[in-house]
């Protein structure tokens, strides 16, 4: 798989592509996309671009998400009814997170969203008209509020105010967002934004229930500051990636083997302090442990990933906890536990250092006595799950070695109560650590199967088909 970071693209490539970008009307990450799915890398010399690529992850400047290729939601049409709220301005950023990934994004606003935003960047974000009457005689002389309604695969409602919440469970259609919503019959996602007492009140707590009760999906509101000064509670509308997330979710039609399964992965280095400045740390980039916790969400699988300190993205629709030392990896992997698939992918670190100092160490002048560290060893957290009275189904290693790579791993295996155990030889002439290709052997006490050399993100599917088979042989078995 082919990635490639916009904002790690030299000054003349990138300038080419914001302008092809311009020209064509979409985000930089967008022609991109586009660019590289169509089989093309870029080229900033004749602007041509040629080579051949299989997929791209393109990496979302502002967001600091992966943009996922493989979005659930990609070339389906959501329509978004933002109604008045402060929260309006967030599904500004919305819009460009659906835009990015490919998503059809229609928008109808209410009268109050208009005093929030303006319809004129909500239509250059969105590159589309912007609906807001219901009886505008153009839009409505083939019954355009039915068309948009119908031509939907979801309805998003952001901000949802209590007024709109309201009025769809009550069946109120008195502008075009409410007529909308009454004439749909298809999916809608409400994302409620109101002030805490608004959210509190017996009437809208009513609402709500009404609409879930109805089949609508209410994401939110989540906890924390208002708007309004000194004002905190639950109100504020989920964060725009929270819903893209769920867009995704909802609109997945995919396969989904894993389903049902709850799986912790494990990924990064670890990093163990010597004083408030200092650590020992290693070479792990995470990227292995990072690409099989995605393949193993988008197979279905409900992913927590705990990672070290790394320099990567946080994969789309998993939930991610970041630690920094092995005993914190190890308190992470404590509380995510129990599950059914545990995969260590983190290469932790084997020591700690028990007189990490407070202060930052000074070098003492003229003294011959280096300052010396005491270590001790951190937990074996592999060893630890390996050996729970109530074991995962499925516990699946790493042996990172530079030598005698087989022999040490099938000690390794046992002495670990590890199922299975992924090998590699990351040897610096291997390029494997912190590099995008990986050669692994796969140990079960089937014996050993030795995998070509192959891109990270396909070790991790070739891995999660080798998962999703163990399962349905399990199945078949019972
Ligand atoms: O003993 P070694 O570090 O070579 O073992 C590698 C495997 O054990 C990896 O799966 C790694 O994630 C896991 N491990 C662990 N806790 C440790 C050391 C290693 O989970 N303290």
């Amino acid at each position: 798989m082919a990635t490639i970071t916009v904002r790690n693209l030299d000054g003349k490539t990138k300038q080419a592509l914001r302008e092809r970008a311009a020209r064509n009307g979409h985000s930089m990450e967008e022609e991109a996309r586009l660019l590289l799915n169509a089989g093309s890398i870029l080229d900033h010399e004749n602007q041509t671009f040629s080579g051949s690529v299989d997929a791209l992850k393109v990496v979302d400047e502002a967001s600091n998400v992966s943009v996922d290729p493989n979005y659930p939601a990609r070339g389906k049409t959501v329509l978004l009814i933002i109604c008045g709220g402060i929260a309006a301005y967030k599904s500004l950023d919305l819009i460009r997170r659906l835009k990015e990934r490919c998503v059809k994004v229609r928008v109808v606003m209410t009268h109050a969203a208009g005093e929030f935003i303006t319809p004129l960047s909500v239509g250059a974000l969105s590159h589309s008209k912007v609906y807001g009457e219901l009886f505008n005689r153009e839009d409505e002389q083939d019954i355009g509020h039915i068309r948009l309604a119908r031509e939907a695969d979801l309805i998003v409602v952001a901000p949802a105010t209590a007024n709109i919440m309201a009025k769809i469970s009550h069946g109120i259609a008195d502008d075009l967002a409410s007529a909308v919503l009454l004439a749909s019959n298809g999916k809608v996602l409400i994302a409620p934004a109101m002030n805490p007492v608004m959210w509190n009140n017996p009437a809208t707590r009513r609402n709500a229930d009404t609409l879930e009760g109805d089949g609508f999906r209410i994401i939110g509101p989540n906890s924390g500051e208002m708007a309004e000064q000194s004002e905190a509670g639950r109100g504020r509308m989920a964060e725009p990636m929270e819903i893209v997330s769920e867009i995704g979710r909802i609109l997945d039609t995919r396969a989904k083997p894993l389903l049902g399964l709850k799986v912790i992965v494990t990924a990064g280095p670890t990093h163990e302090p010597i004083d408030p400045v200092r650590y020992i740390a290693n070479r792990s980039s995470g990227k292995q442990g990072y690409a099989i916790a995605s393949a193993l969400s988008a197979a279905g699988a409900q992913v927590n990933l705990v990672s070290g300190p790394v320099n990567l993205n946080e994969p789309e629709g998993l939930n991610c906890i970041r630690v920094e030392s092995a005993e914190e990896m190890f308190q992470a992997v404590k509380s995510s536990l129990p599950a059914d698939i545990v995969i260590m992918v983190a290469a932790v670190a084997d020591w700690r250092v028990i007189n990490s100092a407070d202060e930052k160490i000074k070098k003492k002048p003229g003294s011959r006595n280096p300052v010396s560290l005491k270590l001790a060893e951190n937990p074996d957290i592999l060893k630890f799950v390996g050996h729970l009275d109530q074991r995962p189904e499925l516990v699946i290693g790493f042996a990172a070695e530079t030598q005698n790579v087989i022999k040490n791993a099938k000690a390794k295996l046992k002495r670990k109560g590890a199922d299975w155990i992924v090998a590699n030889d990351v040897s610096p002439e291997t390029g494997i650590m912190g590099g995008d290709n990986n050669k692994v052997k796969l140990l079960s006490s089937d014996g050993v199967e030795q995998w070509p050399v192959l891109a990270k993100d396909q070790v991790a599917r070739r891995l999660v088909e080798k998962i999703i088979s163990y399962f349905e042989a399990a199945v078949i078995d019972v």
